[in-house]
């Protein structure tokens, strides 16, 4: 449960987010190349207030801080771009950012009502291998702990689990040539078996082909000393058997059993 002050914390960094500030604060590497990845280890992550031992993001779950983080440190420069946001729920962080540093926030949402038809600078209906624009709009498209879901199997009595492959087909066939994604998306917690599982290989894939070049992932939050990991709460737990049907029990268990919960930014650019 959020307590009162958590909410109005977060809607209070929301309101008063500032392009310049997150560009000082993020405008050098923040991460460490590490076998490929982009590790940004909890100790030296521009968040962590070192003073205190803490995050100071200070509202949300260690993961809500992860999210805000990686917000402030990928979509503060988007001046004069045509931004689109993919299942943007009601968290206003991201649009706040964008329309503030000069760009046009667009979003699609699948729970709003289909007679809400997205229009350039709105929100309004449509999802992942249903985008309502013409080819090449967006010079950028995003998604905040989306992704995830678009392929799960659980809650699909609602809606068809998406294909990943004709989901990101889709984001290319809007996105200008030179445009970027930016997808971030939780690990060992809920939505698609590849993302609890934390199979990065698998996720990485989907953009192994001539669509994208300039793939990288970072990995926020997986090495979190001198912070407490953060393990998975027991209601995400309940939807792990009806996800996972391609891995063997043991990397289950050990999943279940070991993993805590972590995030990954997946970032690419469109040839
Ligand atoms: C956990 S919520 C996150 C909402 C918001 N972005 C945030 O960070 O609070 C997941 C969102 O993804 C949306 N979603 C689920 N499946 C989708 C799909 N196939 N295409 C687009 N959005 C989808 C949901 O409707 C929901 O708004």
């Amino acid at each position: 449960m959020h307590s009162k002050r958590d909410s109005l914390l977060k809607r209070w960094h929301s309101l008063t987010i500032s392009p310049k500030k997150c560009q000082q604060k993020w405008g050098k590497a923040y991460w460490k190349d590490v076998d490929g990845y982009r590790e940004v280890n909890c100790v030296d992550c521009p968040s962590f207030n070192a003073q205190r031992q803490q995050c100071s993001i200070g509202f949300g779950s260690p993961l809500r801080k992860c999210v805000v983080s990686s917000i402030e440190a990928h979509l503060h420069d988007c001046q004069n771009q045509q931004v689109l946001e993919i299942g943007f729920g009601k968290f206003m962080l991201a649009r706040n950012l964008i329309k503030r540093s000069g760009g046009t926030w667009t979003g699609i949402e699948p729970r709003r009502p289909k007679s809400e038809v997205a229009q350039l600078g709105k929100g309004g209906y449509g999802h992942a291998t249903y985008i309502p624009f013409e080819d090449k709009t967006f010079d950028k498209i995003f998604a905040i702990q989306s992704i995830e879901h678009w392929g799960q199997k659980a809650g699909a009595a609602l809606r068809e689990p998406s294909d990943y492959a004709a989901c990101f087909a889709e984001v290319a066939r809007v996105l200008k040539p030179g445009g970027t994604i930016y997808f971030d998306a939780p690990i060992h917690f809920h939505g698609h078996e590849m993302f609890i599982m934390g199979d990065l290989a698998k996720i990485q894939s989907y953009l192994m082909n001539e669509h994208w070049t300039n793939v990288h992932i970072e990995k926020w939050r997986e090495q979190s000393a001198p912070l407490k990991p953060y393990d998975p709460p027991q209601n995400v737990l309940v939807d792990w058997p009806i996800e996972i049907t391609s891995y063997p029990e043991t990397q289950v268990k050990l999943a279940r059993e070991k993993g805590s919960v972590w995030m990954i930014a997946i970032t690419a650019e469109k040839t």
